[in-house]
C-alpha cells in the first residue's frame, strides 16, 4: 500500500445518475472528504459571467481558471462542502440552471480542463476522498483505488433531477428538463478532451432501479471489496 491516508474512490457518471448526494453519503460513511469536481466547472461558468468572459472564449476562460482560488470548506452535517471562490462562498449561486449550461460548454475548453488539472490532483492526491465528476477515472486519478461508472436511465435521471429542482424552488417542467440533460450529455461525452465515459476498469452501477440507501450500499460494498475501510 502507499502511504495514503485512505482510497482515492473516482465516482464519474451523467448529470443526474445520482452522484452528488450518493457520492457525499459514501463520503460521511467512510469519513473521507468529499470532491465536487463539477462544482470547480460551475466556478469557472459563473466567475466568466460575472467578468463579461464568454464561454467560448477558450483563451480567456483559460487564463481566468488559472487566476481562480478554489477551495472546499468542510461541510456542515448533511451538506455539500461550501465552495470558496476567491473566499467567497459561491455554493448557491453555481447551482443556477443557467451555470449548468455555463459549466458543460466552459468544460470543453482544454485551457480550462488543463487548469483545473492540477486543482483536482492537489485536493485529492493525500488520499480519503471521493471525487465525484466525469473524467476522475479516466484522466485526473487514472490509478484511483476504487473506480465507479455511476449511470441510469434518461427517464429516471430527468425525474431525478426534477424533483430536485422543484424541491429547490426552481419553476421548470419535464420536458425542459429533458432537453437541458440531452444537450449537456451530448456535450459532455462529444467534446474532444476528457470525455464523460467509463474507465476501462471502473465498476459501473445503474441506479435506475435502486434508491439512494441502495446506491450506498453497493458502492460502500466496492470500496470494502477493494479494500478500504472507513477511517
Ligand atoms: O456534475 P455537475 O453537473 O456539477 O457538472 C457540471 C458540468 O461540469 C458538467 O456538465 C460537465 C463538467 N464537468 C466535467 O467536464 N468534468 C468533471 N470532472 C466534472 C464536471
Amino acid at each position: 500500500m502507499t502511504a495514503k491516508d485512505g482510497a482515492i474512490v473516482a465516482i464519474d457518471g451523467p448529470a443526474g445518475a445520482g452522484k452528488s448526494t450518493a457520492a457525499r453519503l459514501l463520503a460521511e460513511r467512510l469519513g473521507y472528504v468529499l470532491i465536487d469536481t463539477g462544482a470547480l466547472y460551475r466556478a469557472v461558468a459563473l466567475a466568466a459571467k460575472e467578468r463579461g468572459i464568454a464561454w467560448d472564449d477558450a483563451e480567456a476562460l483559460g487564463a481566468l481558471t488559472a487566476s481562480l482560488e478554489l477551495r472546499f470548506e468542510p461541510p456542515e452535517a448533511g451538506a455539500r462542502p461550501p465552495l470558496l471562490v476567491d473566499g467567497e462562498d459561491r455554493s448557491t449561486d453555481i447551482r443556477a440552471p443557467d451555470i449548468s449550461q455555463g459549466a458543460s460548454q466552459v468544460s470543453a475548453h482544454p485551457p480550462v480542463r488543463a487548469a483545473l488539472l492540477g486543482v483536482q490532483r492537489a485536493m485529492g492526491e493525500a488520499g480519503g476522498c471521493v471525487l465525484e465528476g466525469r473524467d476522475i477515472g479516466t484522466v485526473v486519478f487514472p490509478n484511483a483505488d476504487v473506480k465507479v461508472f455511476l449511470t441510469a436511465s434518461l427517464d429516471s435521471r430527468v425525474g431525478r433531477r426534477f424533483d430536485e429542482l422543484v424541491g429547490a424552488g426552481a419553476e421548470t417542467d419535464r420536458d425542459a428538463v429533458r432537453a437541458e440533460m440531452e444537450t449537456r450529455d451530448a456535450r459532455d461525452s462529444g467534446r474532444e478532451v476528457a470525455p464523460l465515459k467509463p474507465a476501462d476498469d471502473a465498476v459501473r452501477l445503474d441506479s435506475t432501479d435502486l434508491d439512494l440507501e441502495e446506491v450506498v450500499e453497493r458502492l460502500a460494498a466496492i470500496v470494502r471489496e477493494a479494500g478500504f475501510s472507513a477511517r
